[in-house]
């Protein structure tokens, strides 16, 4: 079986995880111009912040679903930047009421960005009184109680929201709806984590050759943010040994001792990928039961491992479970028998 300590990817992809957050500020892109890959979503946003520029009026809400770390946050940044407007920024298990949704947009400049994170996680009390807020910017609020109640409307700035999450699934139709823009953030390719990695080296003043970048680039998951914390592993290995450039050698020292394979995958990973297929016969397997049998929450097993193993086309999710495919058991079998 394989070990089961460790849960690295877990760990590397949270953004709460301290001594990171610094560093993630530091990488962060500022304008589109910095920001590497998601072409389609660059264009559409170009076109679409000109014209609201142009029109002096609000961005259309945006929307921004994707796997942890891909540059959510970071684009909602970089469109205050790029509109030369203020961001104001909160998150769905945040806003408690109604009456803390209207404090915060009422406090807002005409044009300005309301960013919500964790969009799918707000209370449907205060969901309903987004959808007047997006549509006539405006919010009824209920004075008083009792048969003496009475509603008033209070008028808002005219503002954009930008929404993230990493389930899109969880968002009810009548808010995705209010949405003018939609925006998918995709796994990035291998040559684009790439060009991170040099990116972000240059940020840091550590030196690594373009070669060297290729191979780290392998072990990312095709994530940004697993980029930026491996190169920071990788480097440290290379101090420790006075190395001024980071080498292959120390890129391979570093993703050993943290037990990310060649791949990107971790213990978990292949844990999950074992189990689908050694106890379940290669599945269909239900994610409560997937989840018992390897003692993690459903949520770490659907936003954190699911996706990557989905994208490198490992595991099918069906109505009737989770299947390993004949990708994953080749996989598998190499690594056992190497
Ligand atoms: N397109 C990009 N080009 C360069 N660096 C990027 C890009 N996207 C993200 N990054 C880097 O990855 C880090 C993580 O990105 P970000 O925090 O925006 O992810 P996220 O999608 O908001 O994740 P989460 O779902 O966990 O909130 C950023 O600090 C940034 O340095
Ligand atoms: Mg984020």
């Amino acid at each position: 079986m394989i070990d089961r300590k460790v849960r690295n990817i877990e760990q590397i992809i949270s953004p709460k995880s301290g001594d990171f957050l610094q560093m993630e500020n530091q990488l962060r892109p500022r304008y589109l111009n910095e920001y590497i890959g998601q072409d389609i979503v660059k264009n559409n946003l170009k076109v679409a912040i000109q014209a609201a520029k142009k029109r002096n009026e609000p961005l259309d809400h945006v929307l921004l679903h994707g796997s942890p770390g891909l540059g959510k946050t970071t684009l909602a940044y970089i469109i205050a930047n790029e509109t030369g407007v203020s961001i104001k920024v909160t998150s769905g298990p945040a806003l408690e009421k109604p009456g803390d949704v209207a404090a915060i947009i009422s406090n807002l400049k005409e044009n300005d960005i309301l960013f919500i994170d964790e969009i799918h996680r707000l209370k449907p009390v205060v969901e309903e009184v987004l959808y007047t807020a997006m549509e006539d910017f405006g919010i009824d609020i209920v004075i008083g109680k009792g048969p003496s109640a009475r509603s008033m409307r209070i008028n808002l700035p005219k503002f954009t929201l930008i929404g993230a999450t990493t389930k899109l699934s969880s968002i009810s139709s009548p808010l995705r709806s209010r949405f003018g823009n939609v925006f998918k953030i995709q796994f990035y390719t291998d040559s684009d984590i790439e060009e991170i990695i040099l990116r972000s080296a240059r940020i840091l003043n550590s030196e690594i050759s373009k070669d060297v970048a290729h191979l780290l680039s392998k072990s990312c998951r095709q994530t940004p943010r697993i980029a930026n914390r491996l190169l920071k592993r990788v480097r440290d290995y290379a101090d420790v040994h006075n190395d001024s450039k980071i080498e292959t050698k120390n890129v391979r020292e570093a993703l050993t001792s943290i037990g990310i394979d060649e791949i990107g995958l971790d213990s978990m990973d292949k844990e999950i990928l074992a189990v689908i297929i050694e106890k379940f016969n290669g599945g269909p397997v239900g994610l409560n039961t997937l989840s018992a049998a390897i003692s993690e929450e459903q949520d770490t097993i659907e936003d954190v491992y699911e996706p990557f193993l989905i994208q490198l086309g490992f595991l099918e999710r069906t109505q009737r479970g989770r299947v390993a495919t004949q990708k994953a058991y080749n996989h598998l079998k190499t690594v056992k028998d190497s």
